[in-house]
């Protein structure tokens, strides 16, 4: 029997125990062995709950108990997390995380010394909820080059993008709703300003280049300055939008992003509504391949934490390969991208945005008092001087 322990005790944490509950025939066959549940580790009491007698409060019970074997890090935040996690592997416990902020932040360091203790440090779940990325591009792509991720990397952003397109719906009202719904992060500041998207590009970023790309230096914008007018022209544009990260590994360098995007019908992400995520990936061999999926929620991403625990239960003492080393990505300036841009300027300023930007089409909208177009194809450094002299209400990246 192997024993495993889960830290925190919320919304992921909980489904990692009905997960492993209710589906206890199926895992205990793959992992070649039973998994028993033997603590979980929250702040809180649970009274009445069906695992009550297995909450502790200290850690050091889980981690001095040489039977736990592997211990799901489902608490979220840095610190005490990033401690927890180092003791537990330079114990010899592999560790099953959803925790994108501690990945992204100490990822190389965290599986170096998983391995050098002989033991692994997993996270599917950490990218796309329930989707299966991480393995994919682990173990499935491995003889790829692989020169460029796209991907609706956040729920909550996505299930508000959604309704704020299909129903008229507040902003503030649908973000109510993917709190209730346990979607968003404690603080949901990191889902709708990119940064939960902009650790997760960082993620896949590193396992596409097998070095280290830091979440802190990728340009990142929410979606907070989206407003209803804005959806209105991109229904009249035939698009919709969508907070996209982005990662290119070109000729010209290594270029990632967060930033809300205009995608047109015929794009593939164009149809990933709610809560569902989508990753793009390009192969020089394969070329497109795209993952699909709930992107958050309790059981999607318990599920993906618990197919890490499977693929630990079957490795136990056996390193399974990550190529993630600390060697840092220099990124490329990305005032050097080239795109063309969506842009609203007052009516008034017509005339000066047309001195700015020359030939432009004209989007005719059901919108008073402004004067709307999409540039020409030019550079972010080009786009954000002619923005300065045209005086401009927003602009909005078009993907083509
Ligand atoms: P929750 O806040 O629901 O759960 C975290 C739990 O950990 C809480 O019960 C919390 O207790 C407990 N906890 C916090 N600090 C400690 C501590 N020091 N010792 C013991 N217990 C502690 O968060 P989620 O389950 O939503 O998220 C967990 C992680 O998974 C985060 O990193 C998140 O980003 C990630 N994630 C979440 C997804 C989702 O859909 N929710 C999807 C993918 C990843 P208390 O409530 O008392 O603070
Ligand atoms: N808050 C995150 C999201 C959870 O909404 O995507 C999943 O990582």
């Amino acid at each position: 029997m192997i024993q495993v322990a889960v830290l925190g005790y919320g919304t992921v944490g909980s489904g990692v125990v009905e997960v492993i509950e209710k589906n206890k025939e199926e895992i205990n066959k793959k992992s070649g062995e039973e998994l028993n549940i033997k603590y979980i580790l929250d702040l809180r009491d649970f009274p009445g709950d069906p695992y009550e007698d297995k909450v502790v409060h200290d850690v050091n019970r889980i981690l001095d108990d040489p039977q736990v074997q592997i211990v799901c890090e489902t608490m979220g935040g840095l610190r005490p997390a990033y401690d927890f996690t180092k003791r537990a592997l330079l114990a010899g416990k592999s560790v099953c995380t959803s925790n994108k902020e501690l990945v992204a932040a100490h990822g190389p360091e965290l599986i170096r010394i998983a391995h050098e203790n002989k033991c692994n440090y997993l996270f599917e779940a950490s990218v796309g909820g329930g989707i299966p990325i991480i393995r994919p591009l682990n173990y499935s792509l491995t003889a790829e080059k692989i020169d460029a991720i796209t991907g609706i990397l956040n729920g909550t952003t996505n299930y508000i993008l959604s309704k704020m397109e299909k129903e008229g719906a507040d902003f503030a009202d649908v973000l109510a709703k993917a709190q209730e719904k346990g979607y968003a992060e404690k603080n949901p500041e990191a889902d709708v300003e990119g940064h939960d998207a902009c650790r997760k590009i960082a993620i896949l970023s590193c396992l596409m280049s097998g070095k280290n790309v830091r979440a802190e230096n990728i340009y990142t914008e929410g979606i907070t300055g989206i407003t209803a007018t804005d959806f209105i022209y991109a229904r009249a544009m035939g698009k919709t939008i969508k907070l996209l990260g982005k990662s290119v590994n070109g000729e010209d360098g290594f270029y990632a992003m967060v930033a809300p995007f205009l995608i047109s019908r015929e794009h593939p992400l164009y149809m990933v509504n709610g809560v569902f995520n989508a990753v793009c990936v390009h192969g020089n061999m394969l070329g497109d391949s795209m993952y699909y999926g709930r992107g958050a929620g309790k059981l999607p991403t318990a599920s993906a934490v618990v197919s890490d625990v499977v693929d630990c239960a079957r490795h136990i003492g056996k390193v399974i390969m990550c190529f993630w080393d600390d060697q840092e990505v220099a990124l490329a300036d990305m005032e050097r991208m080239r795109r063309r841009f969506f842009v609203r300027v007052d009516a008034k300023r017509e005339r000066e945005a047309i001195a700015a930007f020359g030939s432009v089409s004209v989007v005719e909208a059901d919108v008073s008092g402004e004067f709307a177009f999409v540039t020409n194809e030019m550079s972010e450094k080009e786009f954000n001087e002619k923005a300065e002299a045209a005086g401009i209400i927003s602009r909005i990246r078009i993907e083509e």
